[in-house]
């Protein structure tokens, strides 16, 4: 594989499911470039004879399935052993910042319902603290100009941006807008999540804390694990 960045999502996603995934399990699929080599290895696994599960985190994740061949079932139709998704950032604690595809909102849901959830990230997404990448915020459309104007007298110096595909207003898997959320250096995320999660129409928000059990990152050509801060 040419691409660099690619050929690290290819090596990070592959072992993530080569490491946690065994055979009769029930496995959660994230979204995005990074978790597509985690669903596309999960094919290869059912395709040599595995009986393997997914539940997904998104319309996107469901039809890369049924391209690879992997069953997909209900979420919660049976326990999730393990859920395998990427990230736009992590942080020293391993607190996230996700929801770059729009799937926050499942993804949450999959990583809390998972017994165990691994993090698949190639090094570009180690940050020292989260805000680098803008906070996307899962908001019910009929709220829009609430939420940001809340947010506005909340975080005076965040540039909030509704997020557009295609020229028009951006829909995640839920019907709900996202609002990208510029607040700079975040250096107390916890604080910012509960600010954002009251105002009345945040459906979710982009930060995820305490849900990974391991971050798996690629490094010199290899694929390591981080260390917990
Ligand atoms: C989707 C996500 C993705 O996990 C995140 O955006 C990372 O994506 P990629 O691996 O394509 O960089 O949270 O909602």
């Amino acid at each position: 594989m040419s691409d660099p960045k690619e050929a690290a999502k290819r090596l990070v996603g592959f072992a993530a499911v080569d490491r946690y995934v065994q055979a009769g399990m029930c496995v959660g699929l994230g979204t995005g470039t990074t978790a597509y080599w985690a669903i596309k290895r999960t094919g290869e696994r059912v395709a040599a004879g595995e009986k393997l599960e997914a539940v997904v985190t998104s319309a996107a994740t469901e039809k890369l399935c049924v391209e690879f061949g992997v069953p997909v079932i209900p979420f919660m139709s049976r326990d999730i052993d393990v859920a395998i998704d990427g990230a736009d950032e992590v942080a020293p604690d391993w607190s996230l910042t996700k929801g770059g595809g729009g799937a926050l909102f499942r993804e949450k849901a999959i990583a809390i319902a998972a017994r165990r959830f691994i993090v698949i990230v190639d090094d570009s997404k180690v940050v020292d603290q989260l805000g680098r990448f803008p906070t996307p915020v899962e908001v019910v459309p009929f709220t829009l100009s609430w939420v940001q104007r809340q947010i506005a007298d909340q975080f005076p110096t965040a540039k909030t941006t509704e997020r557009v595909r295609d020229g028009r207003p951006y829909r995640t898997d839920n019907g709900n807008a996202i609002l990208d959320c510029a607040f700079g250096s975040i250096p107390d995320p916890r604080g910012v999540d509960a600010v954002l999660k009251a105002i009345h129409g945040v459906l979710d928000v982009g930060l995820f804390f305490d849900l990974a059990h391991a971050v798996l990152c690629t490094a010199d050509q290899g694929v390591g694990e981080l260390v917990k801060a």
